[in-house]
């Protein structure tokens, strides 16, 4: 019976498919070829046309009834309006997809992606990028251009902001969930979302952190480092890849065949679709591979972008070079096959307006439920650095806070960088949180001091004044929203402003100080911040911003973050992460001619991985289930922890791994698997990590994957840096049947 139903229900899929399929094939029979080329160019609206007042009047002179989709049109009565002058201007009704960047949330504002990987969560990012979905979609938005999966390692980038931070594994485990999230349970449930993976790849290597610049990397650190969180993406099941603006080795990715049609399409198969970056087709003239717009139209198509952002060069030439054969017809169908059938997908020929509800967007933005969501993932973002003598967390019943530095008021900032739909107006400030915790005989003062934007120093004075008279100081310092982000690079990463200045003066009153930092990305903390008792990474937290600070200064959440990425001492160790290589001249500190530095210690200030609680946890040696085994076999690691301090807390337990000996140099540790578990006072529990073949596996000279026999050291604990560890030895080496992400083609 189960059997006949399970047919059954296998024939009306199928048939369904083959009805889209017919449909879209059809379709294509009875295009122009310019109706064709219009399909794969979206429009890039700024965002100032964005708003729900937008009237589509002002929209005349754009030829939307040309195009396939898009970008930056919001609102279910807006992309309906929209949506009705192309369904009805058109000569086939092709209706539009409208794309949007919901990067970490559409209305609710989440924690920014760096702040949310240090929840080491892939189930939160879940929930929260289907959120984000729920709250978009019932605004019309059809695509995201998100997760940005590109692993960074330089801060002075701005855009680490918008990633997962240093780690592949970590990265690639968030990439797949926000991937899932995003989707749901997948058409023609109308809170599903398309994705996209971006930006394809290396941009997080831009030389000296300056936004757009070259990248230039190994063939062995592309495969190893930047590739795998788009192949987990792309399994995942992602429906659309963005190349990135920089070149790599001296290929513009956007005319990148080898990578985009060579191992995205061909070697993994990714049957999506590629949609440029903005003007990125445009940019290969500066970048000195086109002469023309005709000519970054031929390289950018043919490479395998299917879909240009922002630039018309489609639009105008592809017509032309199909013509004369310089683009495949063949190849141009494909991509504009991919187009309908991502339409088709979403049911958007059978009913245009499906995603434009102006009821379902009344119900559906900014819900309590949402909310409850931004604080929570708010709450397990925070990092908490430093916290000496226990000043945190602090009693609710003081007589006298003392709030200092401009960001603790900034609502902007609190929604921090691409977060345009969210309203500042929505958002909880630090100061709110505040005083919105404490007790009713506590009195909370708040005073600028100082402030990210300018110099001035004006403030300070009164701020330490006013400090002399409190109990506790609360200075929350930092960046402003767009500080991080997009084209927010800086070469010098401490404090902007008189920020630093206003810190020196607070710690002169030698009150308790509490440093709250707000900020998008690792910023090199100075003696000043370092000589602060306590000290908590706040990143940018989105609408629920000042009740998750609250929460954690006051105890009623025990911090559990932990970095996805290394804070330096210095701008010139970097890039620093945990993952480097041992050298011949290891930096063991006690010699000269160490791989180091003669002014400033090798090591960071706070490592990958590292984040305290307000509790303590213990870690028993780690236990193997065997120390031999053949490289088809698993070995457990089972390790016990304990919370050995007072409170109930969330601890991540991080697993890591050296390949001890290798035919090529190997990381002194990778990241190989992590579990957050919560312990009571006194809770003790056992855990098994389980390892493979997939975590012996590296790549050899020839970037073939094999296991290679011989000692591997594992090592289990609470951040990159732990010594606790234990030995095994795999007996025989052998080559590995699925190639993996970095495999060669
Ligand atoms: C960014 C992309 C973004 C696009 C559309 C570009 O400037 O690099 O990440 O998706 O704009 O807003």
């Amino acid at each position: 019976m189960l059997a006949r139903l399970l047919l059954l229900t296998l024939a009306v899929t199928s048939l369904l498919a083959s009805a889209e399929e017919d449909r879209v094939e059809q379709l294509l029979t009875q295009m122009t070829l310019e109706e064709k080329v219009g399909q794969l160019s979206q429009l890039g609206i700024q965002n100032t046309l964005s708003g729900p007042a937008i009237d589509p009047g002002e929209l005349t002179h754009f030829p939307i009834t040309q195009v396939g989709s898009v970008l930056n049109v919001y609102g279910a009565e807006h992309t309906r309006k929209m949506q009705e002058q192309v369904v009805q201007g058109s000569r086939l009704h092709i209706p539009l997809l409208f794309a949007y960047d919901v990067i970490h949330g559409f209305r609710t504002i989440f924690p920014v992606p760096l702040a949310e990987a240090s929840a080491w969560e892939p189930e939160l990012s879940r929930r929260v990028a289907r959120v984000a979905a729920i709250e978009a979609t019932a605004s019309g938005i059809h695509w995201t251009f998100a997760p940005m999966v590109d692993i960074a390692r330089d801060p002075r980038w701005g855009r680490v902001v918008e990633g997962a931070g240093e780690d592949p594994f970590l990265g690639s485990a968030l990439a797949a969930a926000r991937v899932r999230g995003f989707h749901g349970h997948g058409p023609p449930d109308l809170s599903s979302m398309m994705s996209t993976a971006k930006h394809f790849v290396a941009y997080g290597a831009a030389e000296g952190g300056r936004d757009y610049n070259v990248a230039d990397l190994s063939e062995r650190t592309l495969r190893e480092v930047y590739l795998p969180p788009f192949h987990a993406a792309v399994e995942a099941g992602v429906e659309a890849v963005m190349p990135a603006f920089n070149e790599l080795a001296g290929v513009p990715m956007h005319s990148n065949n080898a990578l985009l049609t060579g191992l995205l399409r061909n070697q993994w198969g990714f049957t999506g679709l590629v949609i440029s970056d903005f003007n990125a087709v445009w940019e290969l003239i500066p970048q000195g591979l086109a002469q023309s717009p005709a000519n970054t139209a031929q390289l950018a198509f043919n490479a395998g972008v299917d879909m240009e952002m922002a630039s018309q060069s489609y639009r105008q030439y592809l017509p032309t070079q199909v013509g004369s054969g310089q683009v495949s017809r063949q190849s141009l169908d494909d991509a504009v096959r991919r187009v309908l059938k991502a339409k088709e997908r979403l049911g958007l020929f059978d009913a245009p307006y499906r995603y434009s509800d102006e009821a379902r967007e009344k119900a559906s933005i900014l819900t309590p439920q949402h909310r409850a969501l931004a604080r929570e993932a708010a709450q397990k973002s925070i990092v908490l650095l430093k916290n000496a003598g226990s000043l945190l967390p602090l009693p609710k019943s003081l007589g006298t806070v003392l709030v200092v530095g401009s960001l603790a008021t900034d609502a902007q900032a609190t929604l921090g960088p691409w977060a345009w739909a969210g309203h500042p107006q929505d958002s909880v400030t630090v100061l709110q949180g505040i005083q919105h915790a404490v007790s009713a005989d506590t009195q909370v003062i708040y005073l600028p001091g100082a402030s990210p934007d300018s110099p001035g120093t004006q403030g300070i004075a009164a701020a330490q004044q006013a400090a002399h008279d409190a109990d506790v100081v609360i200075a929350v310092l930092g960046e402003t929203a767009d500080q991080s982000g997009e084209s927010r690079s800086r070469a010098e990463l401490g404090l902007p402003g008189a920020q630093d200045r206003l810190l020196r003066a607070l710690l002169e009153t030698r009150k308790p100080l509490i440093v709250v930092l707000m900020n998008g990305r690792p910023l090199v903390l100075s003696t000043n911040v370092q000589r602060a008792p306590a000290l908590l990474e706040t990143w940018f937290l989105g609408s629920e911003t000042g009740h998750a600070v609250a929460d954690v200064l006051f105890g009623d959440v025990n911090p559990s973050g932990k970095l996805p990425i290394t804070f330096a001492r210095s701008v010139g160790q970097i890039p620093l992460y945990y993952a480097h290589k041992n050298t011949g001249r290891p930096p063991l500190g006690d010699a000269a001619f160490e791989s180091a530095y003669i002014d400033v210690p090798w090591t960071p200030l706070y490592p990958f991985g590292f984040g305290l609680s307000y509790t303590t946890f213990a870690y028993s040696p780690p236990r193997l289930s065997t120390t031999r085994l053949a490289s088809t076999q698993t070995v457990d690691v089972e390790v016990t922890v304990t919370n050995t301090g007072q409170r109930a807390g969330d601890e991540i337990v991080q697993l890591y791994l050296r390949d001890d000996v290798a035919s090529v140099t190997r990381p002194v540790r990778l990241l190989r698997g992590f579990r957050k578990v919560h312990l009571a006072p006194g809770q003790a529990r056992h855990l098994t990590f389980t390892l493979g073949q997939e975590d012996f596996a590296l790549l050899d000279e020839r970037f073939i994957p094999v296991v290679q026999a011989g000692t591997f050291t594992v090592f289990v604990g609470g951040d990159s840096t732990t010594q606790n560890q234990a030995r095994f030895e795999v007996t025989d080496s052998r080559r590995l049947s699925t190639p993996g992400p970095g495999a060669p083609n």
